[in-house]
């Protein structure tokens, strides 16, 4: 099937959510992401960013609203080879692991660990690619639970990306990796940007490398307090976060 440009990637109308019936984590998200744009999100901890993300990716499923992958909506959307995501604790899982890279990445097509015995050579050279995109190819056949915290997330960037997604969700993924890597990952995400054009949604608290990266910003607590361009977010930063983190701001400035 053709794929349509024109519809959003991702459609949010008047989305709310809970976990329990305390009170509301979400309330009244209503955004759009046209496909090819990359948006930055921010928000104080526990704003309900990853909460978000998984209404995007139908983990959970709002009390109200609608959400549309796509152009479909969430309940019709079977296509998730389209999605790509690393979530934000990808790499904190036991060393004693008993995949490969390669297997793991291999899970990006499959879903389950096991299938890569009956992989044919068409699967196989695009899993490669993906281990060299992060750069980790001479590490293809080590233990994951070997590498170092930075090469695991790593992995798990080149597992959402070989199924060559139209969506890249990344929630906090250089959170615990070194500054050389965290340049590395950057250059990867503005090529898949820039050159590749999947649309895509980055959560940081890093507030530089989402004004100089990203083609939009969202700042959430609960709400959406600011939707749009970065150079609109940095002109009114001061007040934008005011409003969103309240007295709690707590940001990383720093140059990359
Ligand atoms: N599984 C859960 N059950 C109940 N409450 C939850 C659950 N997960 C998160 N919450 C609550 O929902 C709110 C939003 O959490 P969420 O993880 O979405 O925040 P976040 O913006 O991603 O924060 P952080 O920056 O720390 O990652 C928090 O108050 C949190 O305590
Ligand atoms: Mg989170």
């Amino acid at each position: 099937m053709k794929k349509d440009r024109s519809v959003p990637a991702i459609e949010l109308n008047h989305v709310s959510f809970q976990y329990d019936s305390k009170a509301k984590v979400l309330d009244d998200i209503h955004f759009t992401l046209g496909q090819g744009e990359f948006l930055g999100l921010l928000g104080p901890n526990g704003s309900g960013k990853s909460t978000l993300i998984k209404i995007i990716l139908g983990i959970l499923q709002p009390q109200k609203g609608e959400v549309r992958l796509f152009g479909e909506p969430m309940e019709k959307f079977k296509d998730w080879s389209r999605v790509g995501y690393v979530s934000q604790k990808a790499n904190s899982f036991n060393s004693g692991f008993p995949a490969t890279v390669f297997e793991v990445v291999s899970t990006g097509l499959f879903g389950k660990l096991g299938l890569f015995r009956w992989l044919g050579k068409k699967e196989k050279a695009r899993i490669h690619r993906a281990i060299d995109m992060v750069g980790l190819s001479e590490f293809s056949y080590q233990n994951i639970g070997k590498l170092s915290g930075g090469q695991q997330q790593r992995t798990f960037i080149a597992r959402a990306l070989v199924s060559q997604p139209d969506l890249l969700i990344l929630d906090e993924p250089t959170v615990g990796v070194d500054s050389e890597s965290v340049d590395r990952f950057f250059e990867l995400i503005e090529h898949l940007h820039h050159h590749v054009g999947i649309s895509m949604i980055l959560v940081s608290h890093d507030i530089s490398v989402i004004t100089s990266k990203v083609s939009q910003v969202a700042c959430l607590n609960k709400r959406i307090h600011f939707h749009g361009n970065p150079q609109d977010f940095s002109q009114n930063q001061e007040a934008i976060l005011a409003t969103a983190y309240g007295h709690d701001v707590r940001l990383i400035e720093h140059s990359h």
